[in-house]
């Protein structure tokens, strides 16, 4: 989905343009071709080996002398890109690009845009609030740039409030959300469940699984920038909630359970991407369990089957998907439960092959169908896979309602 979208990435002399590294490697895994713009000022504050390694790509430090292929690279990056990013944009690069001027090759390639470009300000507060630039934010608005709001809170020159650049993961989101395909979701309202469920043993202690909430997550940030209402029932995780989401975060199989059969009459489309603990200690101590005996043991009682019951209380007009992550037998498990859990698709993928399943950027998915259809998929970033899932999704809604 990303895979061959060219971004021109511009960066500016700010204390944040360090942050910028972790988002260019978040692009370039994720398939987008990315190129780099780099001020004078910039180049003060992290170098062009960086991004040159990260990206692949030559990296554009000068409008006259290059060494790339481009014959005109002001021209080029910013009539070849699908969109523009300056990030993070100084005070100085938004007053320039407010009013017109191009003296360099990134404020040079802004003007020569015809694609969206995103603005992502960061900035010492002073200079954040100072009128000038609020006079410049608000014209760059009026003049069709997207801007992100910068964060607020502990800034680098140790002022406190806004002007802060976010974390790369939120400059991505937006970044996806600007050239993905608009709107195939408008109107559906879509649950996904994340993360790893995790079961008490004690204060202390608990039982859970390898899973790092990144396929649910993808699935949750690309189904709103598609355009659902997007609710996510999400399991403790490292990663931030995604932008324009409901977040409910959980912590045990039985608070997802509640959590999402509370949420399930209103959805559209349930994707149930979390790896719930199939048990849970039979007891959980209210004190810390010392060390004892050689021997512990612990019983366990079975969870809820949450892809059980809402097979059971599914709607006609309702899709539901689900995962399984296997071992063994992958093809021939994952049919017996489509069938038996009522589900209209099924995300099967093998944990044992190098590059699928818990925790990894990547996967190995199967995609299999009601019918007994096994669409092989081979191996993909997430948020390709969340693609292909989501493009499968709405294929299932078209022929029920037809
Ligand atoms: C340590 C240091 C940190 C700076 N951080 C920022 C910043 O975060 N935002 C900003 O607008 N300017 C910042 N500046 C000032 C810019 O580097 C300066 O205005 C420069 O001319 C910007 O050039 P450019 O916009 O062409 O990259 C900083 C300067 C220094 C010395």
């Amino acid at each position: 989905m990303l895979a061959g979208k060219f971004v021109t990435l511009g960066i500016t002399g700010s204390i944040a343009a360090y942050k910028t590294a972790g988002l260019a490697s978040l692009l370039t895994k994720a398939g987008v071709d990315v190129h780099v713009v780099m001020t004078e000022a910039a180049q003060k504050f992290i170098t062009s080996t960086t991004f040159q390694a990260l990206t692949k790509n030559y990296v554009h430090t000068d409008m006259f002398v290059h060494l790339s292929d481009l014959k005109m690279p002001h021209i080029e990056l910013a009539q070849k890109a699908d969109l523009i990013v300056v990030a993070p944009a100084t005070a100085n690069v938004l007053g320039k690009v407010a009013h017109g001027l191009a003296d360099d090759l990134l404020t040079t390639v802004v003007m020569a845009a015809t694609c969206p470009v995103l603005l992502c300000p960061a900035m010492n507060v002073h200079m954040y609030q100072n009128p000038v630039t609020q006079a410049n934010l608000a014209r760059l608005k009026e003049l069709n740039y997207h801007l992100l709001e910068p964060g607020t809170g502990y800034l680098a020159c140790g002022g406190q409030g806004p002007g802060r650049f976010p974390e790369p993961e939120e400059v991505f989101e937006r970044i996806i959300q600007l050239i993905s395909p608009a709107g195939d979701f408008e109107g559906l309202a879509v649950l996904v469940t994340a993360g790893g469920t995790r079961e008490p043993l004690d204060p202390v202690r608990f039982l859970s699984n390898r899973s790092s909430g990144k396929m649910g997550f993808a699935l949750a940030r690309l189904a709103a920038s598609r355009g659902a209402r997007v609710t996510i029932v999400a399991a403790p995780t490292n990663l931030s909630p995604p932008f324009g989401v409901k977040f409910i975060p959980v912590e045990t199989a039985l608070e997802m359970y509640q959590a999402v059969m509370d949420h399930f009459p209103q959805m559209d489309v349930v994707i149930k991407a979390a790896a719930v603990t199939d048990y849970r200690p039979a007891r959980t101590s209210r004190q810390k369990i010392k060390k004892g005996e050689e021997c512990l043991v612990l019983e366990l009682e079975k969870n809820l089957d949450i892809l059980l019951e809402l097979g059971r209380r599914k709607q006609p007009r309702q899709v539901l998907v689900g995962f399984a992550a296997e071992t063994e037998n992958l093809v021939e498990s994952a049919l017996k439960k489509v069938e038996k859990k009522n589900l209209d698709l099924l995300v099967a993928n093998d944990v044992t092959q190098p590059g699928a399943g818990f925790g990894t950027d990547t996967n190995i998915a199967k995609l299999i169908y009601r019918n007994g259809e096994v669409v092989d998929l081979p191996l993909m970033n997430k948020l390709d896979l969340a693609g292909r899932i989501l493009d499968a999704v709405l294929l299932l809604r078209r022929q029920r309602l037809s």
